[in-house]
């Protein structure tokens, strides 16, 4: 486990866990791997720049040639794969480089693994997914458990489920050391602003609408960033060679609930926001197409089987968060400012402008 490769590393939940590696004794090596999309950033590792033990290099998991290179190159012994399209919303209106980036992406990433098998030893791999594979749950229905059947609905969380499937065979089929987390929605530092929880907390403190799909009453079980990447560091240390642990923070509010958190938590502290009390800004815009409905995970296995639970609530985990994004503006101006987020924000909620029935 000295020398680990860390993929999609520079985005939200990799460049947390780099970090989370990076504090653990005895210590490791680690080299980050992102092709730097509009949802990576190099700022996110640049205050990792003056340790030795990290490594940063800008590449692509699809380029399999460029992956077996620095597999063999740095002799990785752990690969823990996080690269991926990761936005619902963006799977909806261009679901191809969702294909591309987490099916075929994975499949080159599984293939140089096998590759480099044949040379040196077999290159432990843990895949990060999420419990979107597993469908939409009814308000009565039980909890995602390992062994609810895959039931995806976005184009999102199909490719995710073709990457997972794909990570499981090569485990059955040629004997990948492998593992699988499947996690529910995470937040925390450094999470890109199109996501709810940051684009809620943003708009808040700029007075602008906090547009909330449909009637807002869908469920989410939102998980602390630190909470996820512990959870990681659990299966990797302790986590039994082609099992599945699903991870969740226990936490199932509706995403009206968020909303209004974050606002209670915003007129505490930043009252000095253009439009107070920030709940006035919560404004009711046309639903995502086959919008999940609620999600909820199961996570009596690896509580049991290797002691992990989360360590945040809801409360102190968003607070916590709010004030990372209060006390980040530079952070956040230049995210907001690549990749052309802009023009997504305008194309996402221009098609969605027109209020529902439903008012406050
Ligand atoms: P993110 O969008 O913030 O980051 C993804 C990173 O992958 C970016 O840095 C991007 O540049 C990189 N990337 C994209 N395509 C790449 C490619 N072809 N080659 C190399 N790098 C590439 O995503 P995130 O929220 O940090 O999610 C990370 C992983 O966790 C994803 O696999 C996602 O499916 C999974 N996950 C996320 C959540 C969540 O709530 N965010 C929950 C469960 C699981
Ligand atoms: P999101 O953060 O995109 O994560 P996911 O779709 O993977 O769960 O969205 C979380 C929830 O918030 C989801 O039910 C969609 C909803 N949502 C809004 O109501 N308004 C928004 O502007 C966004 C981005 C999401």
């Amino acid at each position: 486990m000295k020398r680990i490769l860390v993929t999609g590393a520079a985005g939200f939940i990799g460049c947390n866990f780099v970090r989370h590696l990076l504090q653990k004794e005895p210590p490791v090596t680690v080299v980050s791997f992102d092709a730097l999309t509009y949802a990576g950033s190099e700022q996110n590792l640049t205050s990792l720049n003056n340790t030795s033990r990290h490594e940063f290099i800008r590449g692509d998991i699809c380029d399999g040639a460029l992956v077996q290179r620095v597999l063999q190159e740095y002799q990785i012994e752990t690969l823990i794969h996080f690269a991926a399209e990761s936005h619902v919303d963006r799977s909806i209106l261009g679901p191809g480089q969702f294909v591309q980036t987490n099916i075929v992406g994975t499949f080159n990433l599984l293939e140089a693994c096998r590759a480099v098998g044949r040379q040196q030893p077999a290159v432990r791999f843990h895949h990060i997914s999420t419990d979107e594979v597993f469908g939409s749950l009814q308000a009565q229905d039980p909890a995602f458990t390992e062994n609810t059947p895959y039931a995806p609905s976005s184009p999102y969380s199909a490719s995710k489920a073709a990457s997972d499937h794909l990570v499981r065979a090569y485990a059955h089929t040629y004997g990948l050391p492998a593992t699988l987390t499947n996690c529910s929605n995470n937040y925390g530092p450094y999470q890109f602003p199109e996501k709810l929880i940051p684009l809620i907390i943003l708009n808040a403190m700029a007075g602008k609408p906090l547009p909330v799909y449909g009637d807002g009453l869908q469920v989410r079980d939102w998980l602390y960033v630190e909470d996820h990447c512990e959870a990681i560091w659990q299966v990797l240390q302790n986590g039994k060679l082609g099992e599945t642990y699903n991870v969740g923070g226990e936490n199932q509010p509706t995403n009206l609930e968020i909303v209004k958190s974050i606002c209670t938590l915003l007129d505490e502290l930043h009252p000095q926001s253009p439009i107070t009390p920030h709940e006035k800004l919560i404004t009711y815009v046309t639903d995502r197409p086959g919008h999940d409905r609620r999600y909820a995970m199961d996570i009596t296995k690896i509580r049991r089987e290797l002691g992990w639970r989360p360590q945040y609530t809801l409360a102190t985990g968003l607070r916590k968060t709010v004030q990372w994004y209060l006390a980040h503006r530079d952070w956040v101006a230049a995210i907001s400012s690549q990749g052309n987020y802009q023009q997504w924000v305008a194309q996402n909620y221009a098609q969605r402008s027109a209020p529902t029935e439903e008012k406050l």
